[in-house]
């Protein structure tokens, strides 16, 4: 073996989970190696959704990563919802005390990038092959190749950060992994614009020809999405398609108020509600879109990859720090306790707002009554902001 290095935490995977948790263990002493598949650009190149959690915001501020945050994000104190024609507010500040920040995903990416550069710490873009050894013993090991060149880092535990098809779950025994699942017969398409927002907050629409959301990246970029077919294609659907079919789902106030414009970004996700359980493996630890997958409708999955590298990072400083495996021998069932939260508030939003292949009249009308219900019961709006603004870590 050409390069052989060593380190204590080997991260597989430069998202938000891996990158997040190598500044929280930067901070708290302790060294890692990230090798990301992909090259920067690429990563940086990928849109994804952009609603922080009050937690989210602590947690990069407590990695030293936050500036930019603060100064451009846009805080949200609640949401609205349109359903039979009419906007209703949710006022989340109120029922929680809490609030959301709008700030995209990329850009989240691009500070723990940054500033994982300023520290002069590793990450090996481009590393391909990655593979993990000996998970079982207290020696593991992980193999990669940059240019040709074979390079082995020895470690004491590997965290896969590597998104849902990434290594390091495929590297356990099928045996020893439970995994739940649920495939949602639709996509989201959506589309990023220089256009202003429709309205400050954002606006999740229930309507008979399917979903609709209104979203932003700043007070001059929007995102905004529209249920569609599984199978429909981006070329399908033209600018112009796109703005059409949102005008007839969401309401008149917001039709007046849109400003359309070329789009800048446009791809379909298909939703999905994915768990493996558990999330440790001797001295493999999964974390974020690893082990568990939401539906977009409540916005839960780069705040669920926080709260993993919350439980996960606090596990490692105190394995380090106080000589104990206490924490790392309860982090999968902490980490899964508040995932299961997080999969049942995003099943319960896309089953509410959304069209399915089988709602019949009668589970339409049901659809409207929970929603009226919502925004008539104080009780209810809770229940809704409690989790949309998340469950404490
Ligand atoms: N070797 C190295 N890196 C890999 C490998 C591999 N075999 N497989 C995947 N990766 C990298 C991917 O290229 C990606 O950059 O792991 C990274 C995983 O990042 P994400 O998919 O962003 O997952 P995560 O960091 O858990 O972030 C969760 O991303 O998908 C959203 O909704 C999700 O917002 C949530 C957030
Ligand atoms: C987004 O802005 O991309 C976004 C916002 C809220 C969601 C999902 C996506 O629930």
């Amino acid at each position: 073996m050409s390069n052989r290095s060593r380190t204590q935490i080997a991260i597989i995977g430069a998202g938000p989970a891996g990158l997040l948790l190598g500044q929280l263990l930067h901070v708290y002493g302790i060294e890692t190696v990230i090798l990301e598949r992909k090259s920067r650009d690429y990563v940086l190149g990928r849109i994804r959704a952009g609603v922080l959690e009050q937690g989210t915001v602590g947690l990069l501020d407590e990695a030293g990563v936050a500036a930019r945050l603060h100064s451009q994000g846009i805080v949200h104190h609640g949401i609205e919802l349109v359903f039979g024609g009419a906007r209703h507010r949710i006022d989340m500040k109120e029922a929680t005390g809490k609030a959301v920040t709008i700030y995209g995903q990329t850009e989240v990416t691009r500070d723990l990038m940054d500033a994982r550069d300023k520290a002069g710490l590793t990450t090996v873009y481009e590393a391909e092959g990655v593979s993990l050894h000996d998970l079982d013993g207290d020696r593991p090991r992980v193999r990669y190749t940059e240019a040709g060149v074979t390079h082995e880092v020895a470690c004491d535990f590997i965290a896969g950060c590597d998104g849902s098809h990434g290594i390091s779950r495929q590297s356990v025994s099928p045996a020893a992994i439970t995994t739940f699942a649920r495939t949602y017969p639709f996509g989201w398409l959506g589309i990023l614009s220089e256009t202003p927002p429709v309205a400050p907050e954002l606006i999740y629409a229930n309507h008979a020809r399917g979903f609709a959301l209104c979203s932003m990246r700043s007070y001059t970029r929007s995102r905004y999405y529209i249920q569609c077919a599984a199978d429909d294609r981006v070329d399908d659907w033209t600018d112009d398609r796109f703005w059409d079919e949102l005008k007839r789902r969401i309401d008149q106030e917001a039709i007046d108020h849109l400003v359309t414009g070329p789009s800048i970004e446009k791809s379909i996700a298909p939703l999905r509600s994915f768990v493996a359980e558990p999330m440790r493996f001797g001295r493999l630890f999964l974390a974020g879109d690893a082990a568990h997958i939401v539906p977009p409708t409540g916005a839960k999955g780069l705040n669920l990859a926080a709260s993993d590298v919350h439980y996960l990072a606090r596990a490692l400083r105190e394995y380090y720090a106080e000589k104990s495996s206490a924490g790392i021998d309860d982090y999968s069932r902490r980490a899964l306790t508040r995932v299961w939260k997080a999969e049942r508030f995003s099943w319960w939003m896309t089953s509410i707002l959304h069209r399915f292949p089988d709602t019949d009249a009668f589970s339409a009308r049901i659809q409207i009554a929970e929603l009226n219900y919502l925004v008539g019961s104080r009780a209810a709006a809770t229940a809704l902001s409690e989790n949309y603004v998340g469950p404490p870590f």
